[in-house]
């Protein structure tokens, strides 16, 4: 099956759907999507979405705290517009008919999430992605420009001349086809299914990364990846993830001895930002030889409940009760903080390609993000990829950044690994805690089984799981690399054998760039 349009739109996540509804004024609109429409990180987000719309808030005060958890390597320009475009994107929503919770005053109830200094973090109870992709999607459902085209798997970028063209795709029944556009945008999320553990859904395989990788897009900051701290942690069960707005209304992680020891590490205590909460948690761990749980047993059963019910039902389901047993958990994957380098419009290297969301780099949550503020990239970057879309803006300059060139070999080994066998070595050897050796590993295996996995897409292009042991493979070498070459450790990036920041040699974005172009 062949199709064409105006603008192309891989991915029905925030960016993608939001963009959709913008570039829709300017033209016929294909959303490429390659599972279920509704099956993305975003239905699955918990806590909410942050914006400075709080009586003690102001832009700034956000943008301080974003610049804060991201460690010295946030782009200021990229909070700057984050910050003060959130409130007008998140009022759009709530104008649209977001139900977000209110407070006795009907105004939007803030929440408080770990490295925020004041509540900010509008919700839909503990199921605010749901609620926002109901919203857009059933915006998109309603607007006859716009054409969704499901269980459709884009596998590569068609390049003409240098230019973004569109995409081809293979269905679940092995058809193939083509989605021809002017421009072409990338919103096809994270990458957290490159890990064994993580929070993410099964569509999150770094795709994008891998696709505009291989059409010689630049990708950069791949090395920072956060670990979400609170992910509950049963045998037999789902890797299923415990909002930090837990944290947020009081719940405390403690030991198998009952002791709440956050605070010996960190003087944010159980509200430190990300990467420090699972580094203690793992050193905790370690130290004491046991699990580490999330305690509510202090707080109104009444009020966990109701807070939280998506939560309480999971934990019920694995014989917990959220508000009175200590919960077992450990820190998984959880988001790319790195991803296809753009401008502040959405602009890749790449002629005629954009990107926007969690597969996009803006340098906007630099070594790690602040809680919550992934929806709301997706929301107000999406909708300015798409103004410069229409505008076929000519590619502008992107952020400096050293670039390093390399390739990844199409000679290796003959062996394709499994998913499973490639996401436990990049769990074993480039997750939360990272050394030499290990990613030294990691990177040769990695190497080895792209040069595999590139003859197998030659001769068996439409297998899907091929195609999604290829992106698994694809991004993970180059998380891997990316984490190898930065001789420091700095936000979610953490080196035992470089255990310091080094602003000196690298207080600056890295690039990194295969294939063509
Ligand atoms: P996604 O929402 O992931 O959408 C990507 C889309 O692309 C999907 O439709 C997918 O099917 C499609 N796709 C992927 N590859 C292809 C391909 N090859 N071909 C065609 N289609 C493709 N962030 C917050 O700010 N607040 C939260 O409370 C929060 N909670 C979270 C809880 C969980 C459990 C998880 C996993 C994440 C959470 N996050 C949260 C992060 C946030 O949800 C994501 O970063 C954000 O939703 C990403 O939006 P996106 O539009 O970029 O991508
Ligand atoms: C959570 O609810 O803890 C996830 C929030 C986020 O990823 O921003």
């Amino acid at each position: 099956m062949d199709v064409r349009g105006d603008f192309l739109v891989i991915g029905s996540g925030i960016a993608g759907l939001r963009a959709a509804l913008s570039l829709a004024e300017g033209g016929d609109v294909i959303i490429l999507t390659k599972a279920d429409p509704r099956e993305s990180n975003t239905g699955y987000a918990q806590g909410g979405i942050a914006a400075a719309i709080g009586p003690d808030d102001s832009p700034e005060l956000h943008a301080r705290d974003t610049m804060a958890a991201g460690d010295g390597l946030c782009v200021p320009e990229a909070v700057d517009v984050l910050v003060r475009e959130g409130p007008r994107y998140v009022g759009e929503l709530i104008d649209w008919g977001a139900a977000f919770d209110r407070d006795a005053d009907g105004r939007p109830a803030l929440g408080r999430e770990g490295a925020h200094s004041v509540r900010r973090v509008l919700h839909a109870r503990d199921a605010t992605g749901r609620e926002i992709a109901r919203l857009l999607g059933s915006r998109v459902g309603g607007d006859r420009r716009i054409r969704v085209v499901d269980d459709a798997l884009a596998t590569d970028l068609v390049m003409t001349g240098g230019r973004c063209a569109g995409a081809a795709f293979v269905t679940t029944s092995a058809a193939r086809g083509t989605a021809l556009a002017g421009r072409t945008l990338l919103a096809t999320g994270g990458a957290g299914q490159v890990f064994r553990e993580t929070t993410n859904p099964a569509i999150a395989t770094g795709d994008g990364i891998a696709m505009a990788a291989r059409a010689g897009a630049r990708v950069v900051d791949l090395e920072f990846v956060q670990f979400h701290p609170t992910v509950l942690d049963v045998e037999g069960a789902p890797r299923f993830l415990l909002s930090e707005a837990l944290r947020g209304e009081g719940a405390r992680l403690i030991n198998n001895a009952g002791e709440a020891f956050m605070q010996r590490y960190e003087p944010a205590g159980d509200l430190a930002s990300r990467d420090l909460v699972s580094r203690a948690m793992v050193r905790e761990a370690e130290g004491t030889g046991s699990p580490v749980y999330l305690s509510l047993a202090h707080l109104d059963p009444d009020f966990v409940r109701q807070r939280f019910p998506t939560i309480a039902r999971v934990c019920a389901a694995g014989g917990l009760d959220l508000a009175r047993d200590p919960i077992p958990v450990s820190p998984a994957a959880h988001y790319v903080m790195g991803g296809v380098e753009t401008d502040l419009d959405g602009r890749t290297s790449l002629p005629g390609l954009f990107a926007a969301g969690e597969v996009a780099c803006t340098g906007v949550h630099g070594a790690n993000r602040l809680a919550s503020n992934s929806l709301l990239e997706g929301l107000v970057f999406g909708a300015r990829a798409a103004a410069a879309m229409k505008a076929a803006s000519r590619p502008a300059a992107l952020p400096a950044s050293d670039v390093v060139e390399d390739t990844v070999p199409d000679k290796g080994g003959d062996t394709v690994p499994s998913a499973y066998d490639a996401r436990d070595l990049m769990w074993r050897d480039v997750g939360v805690v990272r050394a030499r050796p290990g990613l030294e590993r990691a990177v040769a295996q990695l190497q080895e089984w792209a040069g595999a996995v590139a003859a197998g897409r030659r001769s068996r292009g439409s297998d899907q799981e091929l195609r999604r042991i290829s992106s698994i493979v694809t991004a993970g070498l180059l998380i891997a690399r990316a984490a190898l070459r930065r001789a420091e450790s700095r936000g979610a990036h953490f080196r035992t054998d470089f255990p310091s920041r080094d602003d000196l040699h690298w207080k600056k974005h890295v690039s990194d760039r295969i294939g063509r172009a």
